[in-house]
Formats: structure tokens, sequence, C-alpha cells
């Protein structure tokens, strides 16, 4: 008996997606520190935002902690991507414990940009997210006082400076590149002095992950995002896609999480995947889609990324 023809989809496959220069040098460090100073290492909130990663390297040695306070002093900690707060390595350095610092190299940019502006008098505003690792990290490195959380164009339009000739912005790194332009815009309108970043907070990789997206929303009946709930950029992928015109536009972890039923209804997929999803993840993703159906892949890239961070001296020539 002659099989039935299988369904055909369209596959829009956004690039670059998957792993920035950031997250794969986190990686690394942590692997290099295993390699280097053996089991275990500790690792001070996940490495990057992705459970698969997580676990990887958790059978690999690392043990993953909230809190300095659940680490011993004698074995090396790893700070994550995201950063910290300055008083983390502080005493870190206290009970002088072997740290890493994987802050991804961006990130610590803006950190520098906000002890500056400090330095020079600013009061200064962070466009981000209450609560995420990052934005406890940036706040973390001036005094309580010195900062005030914008998350929402009513904060940027209800916030009222002591002297608005003083002001500076800065930002978490993976937000959504145009509903900040938005907030920044209603902050430059109220205090047209405002300090703002001499170049975008907002990171290459977040950057162009989104225009990617955008590139192929519109042909979307469904786009999927690979990543972690706890991911920033990668929530933020999803939006970007619904606003820029996909049907649906949802975040999977895994293969394994596809709503299928969605999937047998929609005739064009979008595929993506956050700064901290593996590419393995996409690959499996695919493989799952070409078991059902006849799909045809077409890779839509935006521009090519060469962007490599260096490992911290201390495991350079290791
Ligand atoms: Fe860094 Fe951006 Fe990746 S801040 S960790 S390059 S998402």
């Amino acid at each position: 008996k002659a099989e039935t023809p299988r369904k055909k989809k369209r596959v829009f496959l956004a690039a670059p997606r998957g792993f920035c220069a950031g997250v794969d040098r986190a990686i690394q460090i942590v692997e290099k520190s295993i390699e280097t100073y053996g089991a275990p290492v500790y690792v001070r909130h996940e490495i990057v935002h992705n459970r698969h990663v997580v676990s990887r390297l958790a059978d690999l040695g690392a043990i993953f902690v909230e809190s300095l306070d659940d680490c011993p002093d004698d074995r090396p900690v790893v700070f994550s991507a995201h950063g910290v707060p300055k008083s983390v390595p502080q005493a870190a350095k206290a009970r002088e414990m072997n740290f890493l610092d994987a802050t991804c190299p961006l990130v610590s940019k803006v950190h520098i940009e906000a002890e500056r502006h400090a330095k020079e008098g600013r009061h200064i505003l962070l466009i981000g997210h209450e609560g995420h690792p990052e934005v406890i990290g940036t706040m973390g490195q001036l005094p309580k006082g010195k900062m005030t959380l914008i998350e929402t164009a009513d904060d940027a339009r209800e916030f009222e400076p002591n002297d608005a000739s003083n002001l500076a912005l800065v930002t978490q790194t993976t937000l959504s590149v145009d509903d900040t332009a938005e907030l920044i815009a209603i902050l430059q309108s109220r205090f047209p002095m405002i300090a703002l970043p001499y170049k975008e907070d907002i990171c290459y990789a977040t950057t162009n992950r989104q225009l990617a997206v955008k590139a192929i929303a519109e042909r979307c009946d469904l786009l999927m995002v690979i990543g972690s709930v706890t991911s920033s950029n990668s929530k933020r992928l999803v939006e970007v896609g619904a606003k820029a015109g996909s049907n649906k536009s949802m975040l999977i972890s895994s293969a394994e999480s596809i709503d299928w039923a969605l999937i047998d209804e929609a005739e064009t997929l979008g595929l993506s995947a956050g700064a901290s999803a593996p590419e393995y993840l996409t690959d499996g993703v695919l493989a799952a889609l070409k078991s059902r159906y006849d799909i045809k892949i077409e890779e839509v890239e935006v521009t090519k990324e060469k962007v490599v961070f260096r490992l911290p001296r201390q495991l350079l020539n290791k």
C-alpha cells in the first residue's frame, strides 16, 4: 500500500541565533576551571539561563548555588555571565577564595559606565527588569539610592529627579530594542540633559537576534524560539516576533516541548534560539520536524557575527 504523502512545511531559520560570545566565554570558564582545578567548582547562579547547559556542566562537576555563603572557602567559584553586585567579589576576597568572573564583558562595560556617571555626580536611571540577576548586579555597583530602576513607560513618565540636569541612563543588555527606544524617548523629552550611553547598552547579540526574528516574522504562521523561561533575551525574541507579524510566537525549551497540534495547523514555521541556547537544541527541533513532515529549510541571515571574548588571565595558557 502506498504511503500517504507527508505534509509540506516551510521553515524559516533566523540567523544569527543561539550562543553569543559572552555565553560561550562563560561556559568555557566553567569547563576550564574544572579542568584546571578539578571538581567540584562552584558556580554562583546559573552560569547562563539555560537548563540544558546547566545540567551538562553539573555532570562535569559544577555545583550551582545562589549565594556565596553556600560555597566553601577552599574551592574555586565562578560568577555567572549576568554579573554580580560589587559586594560579591569583595566577600570572596575577604574569604581569600579563588574566584573567576564570567560576567560578560558587555555587562562589565555597563557597570563601568554607571560608576563613571556616579563619580561625576549624576543620578542614574537603569532601564531593565526587576529581579533579573543582571539588574541586581548593575544596581549593586553603586551604593543604595544612586540608581533608579525604570521598567515601564509609566515609570519613565512618573520619575521625579532631585536634579534634572544631572541624570544619566544605562540599560540592561538583553532588552527589546524597540521598547527601550520608546522609554528612552520619554525620558529624553522630559530630561533633555540626560546623559545617554555612548553606544547602546543593549548588546550586539540581542540586537542581531531581534533583527533576524523581525526579518522572518511576517512569513511565519508559527514562530518558535528555543530558550528557557528564565532567559530575558529569549523572551524578548518571542515578543519581538509577535509584534513583527508572526501569527503565533512561542518559547520552547527543546524539541520535547513542541506543541505538535499547533505545528500541524501551520504552513510556515519560524525558528530562532536565544543567546543561551546551544545549537544542538536547534538541530534537535529540525530533526523532529523532519521526522514528521516534508520540510524545506530556508536560513535568513541578517548579519555575520565575529565577536570573541578572551578568557580571564587565570585560565589562559592552562
Ligand atoms: Fe553578553 Fe549580550 Fe551575550 S551581554 S552574554 S553578549 S546576550
